[in-house]
């Protein structure tokens, strides 16, 4: 089943970024964007993820084409479907970690699943203030969130950036396990060879172009 499929996107701000890219994820695999730092990496994983509309191309997800829909399909496909993790996280602030759990499981309609809390190691942080968190501590209550949502897409920017090496390795088997257990995909941008090797699909960009590399 095909979750994910984008095709001949174009995009440029002041300059052309990338041109004619198309791309397919299906259930159950894994995909890693590499490339140098302004290549353009973060602008595609926003086009896929309905953040942004692309100048050129077309990007269907489930099926559907996004960026036909209303806003309202598009604001439910969001809360239900995909889940979104990003190079700086968006957690409420005054909230602890636990309530920020909270928040993204009640308007998913999901609960919360203390298994996750402790694979993740943030079981005995959680109600700590976000304030008082680490970053990399952060950075597992957004995985945490995002994955209590039940998502059957997921898109990450940089999801073991601030992790040391430990909590990377732990972070990318959850993911990996989530992709298998739920038959979801996974799609993610990273500078982590480590993390790249791990999935299913490498995808380099270079010089305005995806290209496949396995
Ligand atoms: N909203 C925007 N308006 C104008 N230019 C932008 C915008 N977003 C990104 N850019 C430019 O597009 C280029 C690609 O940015 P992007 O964030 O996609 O790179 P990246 O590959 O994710 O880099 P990094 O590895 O550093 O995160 C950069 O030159 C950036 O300045
Ligand atoms: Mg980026």
């Amino acid at each position: 089943m095909i979750l994910l499929k984008a095709t001949n996107l174009s995009h440029r701000f002041d300059y052309p970024l990338f041109e004619n890219i198309s791309l397919e994820l299906h259930a159950g695999e894994s995909i890693a964007i590499v490339g140098v730092s302004g290549s353009g990496k973060s602008t595609l994983l926003h086009i896929l993820s309905s953040l942004l509309k692309p100048n050129r191309g077309e990007v269907e997800l489930f099926g559907r084409n996004i960026y036909a829909l209303d806003e309202s399909s598009l604001v439910s496909l969001r809360r239900h479907d995909l889940g979104l993790i990003y190079q700086s996280h968006y957690l409420f602030k005054g909230f602890s970690g636990y309530e920020n759990l909270e928040v993204a499981a009640i308007l998913a309609g999901e609960t919360i699943d203390t298994e996750l809390l402790k694979n993740l190691g943030i079981d005995n942080v959680i109600h700590q203030k976000v304030t008082e968190l680490s970053g990399g501590q952060q950075q597992r209550v957004s995985i945490a969130r995002i994955l209590s949502k039940k998502p059957r897409l997921i898109f990450a920017d940089e999801p073991t950036g601030n992790l040391d090496h430990a909590t990377a390795t732990e972070v990318i088997n959850l993911f990996m396990r989530y992709v298998q257990d739920h038959q979801a995909g996974l799609l993610l941008v990273t500078h982590d060879e480590t993390l790249a090797a791990r999935c299913d699909h490498r995808y380099k960009m270079v010089e305005g172009y995806l290209v496949k590399e396995h």
